[in-house]
Formats: structure tokens, C-alpha cells, sequence
């Protein structure tokens, strides 16, 4: 029996057709505002969703609205075969985009295979140019990596690939202009992404957020006034913005100064199956546990919907009655 279409409408009237899939909380690397830089507990592998589990959950979401799917981690790339994931992700009629964020450590590898699986689009995760700031921020040597992977996405053809820089004040400050001039020459797409709270040392506060307003003034005073580029996608976090000599896109996204919650499209799965309303709800919807059970598709729709009509408007952070998730970011996904 086919469902009929019943999108995911949150009580705020938000249409949620997003999907982020984190594939595992392991990475190779120790970025500070994500993980700790030892000791990092991971779930064993009974407790991570096979890419079966996966697919069917998805099946489902697909059934009321949800057309695209990004791959997120800890690090997708260390999840062995994620590119036959992919494939199986993309056979489903109605998912429209499949994109992946990554680190790009394994990427010049494992790039080829992906294109070849269908995969979309890519971000591709990179703070600094530096050499040694780079290292301060993953805690990993990872420069020529990167730059590798970058190059290869390119080689085997993804189009508007985008970097996504973290802004730490007092850190990447003299990383802006050098990473705008390298997506220039390299036509990528870059966004810078204000720091918020979802490290493990618990370190952040609000005089480490570099913001998206200061971003824009080291920009300007660089290339000229950034005029605001047309929105192919309202529910974009970022600010897109182009040069004024009609040159590249950037974007700037402003979690903490200038939340875009209202517009919030997305929906997070957990890599064991816990489906959240937003980056930071401190509640989680156990799929894995229904999955398991053997419930019907109705059954797992049910608990989605529950999910989604629980959804706040908006986070807190910055207010009175903030309060983090248990959960940092390599458990959560991005
Ligand atoms: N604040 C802002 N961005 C973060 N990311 C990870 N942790 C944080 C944080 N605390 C970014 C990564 C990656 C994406 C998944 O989220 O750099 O690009
Ligand atoms: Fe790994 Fe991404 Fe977390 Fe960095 S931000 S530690 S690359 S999962």
C-alpha cells in the first residue's frame, strides 16, 4: 500500500524535506570545536545503523517529502564503502540530491568512486591555509591531504564544490583573506561558519566567535564592496554574497549573531538512529530501537512526525536559558 504524501510541517509552519545522515562519530582527525583531543569514546559497531537500516529509513522519509540527503560524520570517509551508500541513496526515486560533507583527508582516494556512485555535491571542511594554525585547530598534519582531495574532486569533476570554514576569533582572523583568494583561483565556493558551542573541551564562549559582520568588513576592505547574491534556496543558512566584479561566491553564516532558524529545513539522524529536530535539542527520537522491533513504515513515520511537531522555533544560544546538548558535534553530525 503506498502512503499518501503528508510533508513534515512543524507546527511554525516548516516544511521539512532535509536529511542529514551522520555514517559514523569516528574521525581522523581532532578538530578542538568538535572533539576531544584523546580518549574519545566511539560507539561500538552494533549500535551504528547498516547501510540496510539506513536505506530504509530513508525509503521512509522519502515517502513524505524528504528529497535531499547529506552524508555527514564524525568523518564520512572512514566508514568503509560509504560510496556504495551513495548508489543505494541515489536509487531512491524521489531523493533528488545526494551531497556529503568531509574533511577531504581520504578524498584524492576515494573521489573518483564517488562521482562514479552518483554523489552530488561535496563541502569540503578547511579553516586555515597555515600550515601550523590549521594543525592548532584539527590537531593532525592534514594540509597536503586536503589540498590533494580538493584537487581530485575537482580532476574527476564535482562542480561547485564548497569550502566550509570554522571563524575563531584570535585563531583564523589572518586566515580570511588567504582562504578567499584561493576559492577565487580555484573557483570554489566558500562559506565561513561562526564558532558554536558544541566542542567537547567546552571551551567556547561568545568572545571566540569571530563574526560573519567582522568577516565582511576584512572582505570589503580586500576586494571591494560584496554585493548580496539572488537565493536559489531560502532555507540556506548562509548570506551569499558575491564580488563586485560579479566574481565567485561567499557565504556567510551566522549561527550565533543572526540565527536562521525560522527558515530551518533539516532534520538529523544520528548514526545510531537517533533522529533530532535541530543541532541542539537535548531530545532525540530512538529509530534504531523501532527498526530493530520490525515496525512498519507507518509505525517509523509516526515517531518522525513526533519529532518534527516537537521542533522549537529557534536555539537559545547566547540567552539566559541556553543549555548545551550532551551530544558534540562529531556525535551529532553537522
Ligand atoms: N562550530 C561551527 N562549526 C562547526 N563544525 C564542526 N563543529 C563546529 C562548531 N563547534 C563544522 C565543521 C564542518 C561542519 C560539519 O560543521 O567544520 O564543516
Ligand atoms: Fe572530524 Fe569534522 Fe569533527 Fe573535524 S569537525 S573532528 S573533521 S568530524
Amino acid at each position: 500500500m503506498s502512503l499518501p504524501i503528508l510533508p513534515l510541517i512543524d507546527t511554525f509552519g516548516r516544511r521539512h524535506n532535509n536529511l542529514r545522515l551522520s555514517v559514523t562519530d569516528r574521525c581522523n582527525i581532532r578538530c578542538f570545536y568538535c572533539m576531544p583531543a584523546e580518549q574519545v569514546k566511539f560507539l561500538p559497531r552494533h549500535e551504528i545503523l547498516t547501510f540496510e537500516e539506513i536505506e530504509r529509513l530513508v525509503q521512509a522519509f522519502a515517502h513524505v517529502g524528504v528529497d535531499k540527503l547529506r552524508l555527514t560524520g564524525g568523518e564520512p570517509l572512514v566508514r568503509s564503502d560509504i560510496d556504495q551508500l551513495v548508489h543505494r541513496l541515489k536509487s531512491i526515486p524521489q531523493i533528488r540530491e545526494v551531497a556529503m560533507t568531509t574533511n577531504a583527508v581520504n578524498l584524492a582516494k576515494q573521489a573518483e568512486r564517488l562521482k562514479h556512485a552518483g554523489l552530488d555535491r561535496l563541502n569540503i571542511s578547511l579553516d586555515a591555509l597555515d600550515r601550523d594554525t590549521l594543525v592548532a585547530i584539527t590537531r593532525r598534519d592534514v594540509l597536503d591531504q586536503v589540498l590533494a582531495g580538493i584537487a581530485a574532486a575537482q580532476d574527476v569533476g564535482f562542480k561547485r564544490i564548497r569550502l566550509n570554514a570554522v571563524a575563531i576569533k584570535g585563531l583564523t582572523e589572518a586566515e580570511v583573506l588567504p582562504l578567499a583568494r584561493f576559492a577565487l583561483e580555484r573557483d570554489l565556493e566558500l562559506r565561513f561558519i561562526e564558532y558554536m558551542p558544541l566542542d567537547s573541551d567546552q571551551t567556547w564562549s561568545n568572545e571566540k566567535v569571530l563574526s560573519g559582520e567582522t568577516i565582511r568588513e576584512l572582505i570589503e576592505q580586500e576586494f571591494g564592496p560584496l554585493v548580496p547574491a539572488q537565493r536559489t534556496d531560502p532555507s540556506q543558512p548562509a548570506f551569499d554574497y558575491r564580488y563586485a566584479e560579479g566574481r565567485g561566491r561567499l557565504g556567510l553564516i551566522h549561527p550565533v549573531t543572526a540565527p536562521f532558524c525560522d527558515t530551518c529545513n533539516r532534520l538529523r539522524l544520528t548514526a545510531e538512529g537517533k533522529l533530532r529536530n535541530c543541532l541542539f535539542s537535548l531530545e532525540e527520537w530512538d529509530l534504531r530501537a523501532l527498526l530493530r522491533q520490525g515496525a512498519s513504515e507507518q509505525e517509523i513515520l509516526a515517531l518522525v512526525r513526533a519529532c518534527v511537531l516537537a521542533k522549537q522555533p529557534g536555539h537559545l544560544i547566547g540567552q539566559k536559558h541556553f543549555e548545551r546538548p550532551v551530544r558534540t558535534m562529531h556525535q551529532i553530525g553537522g
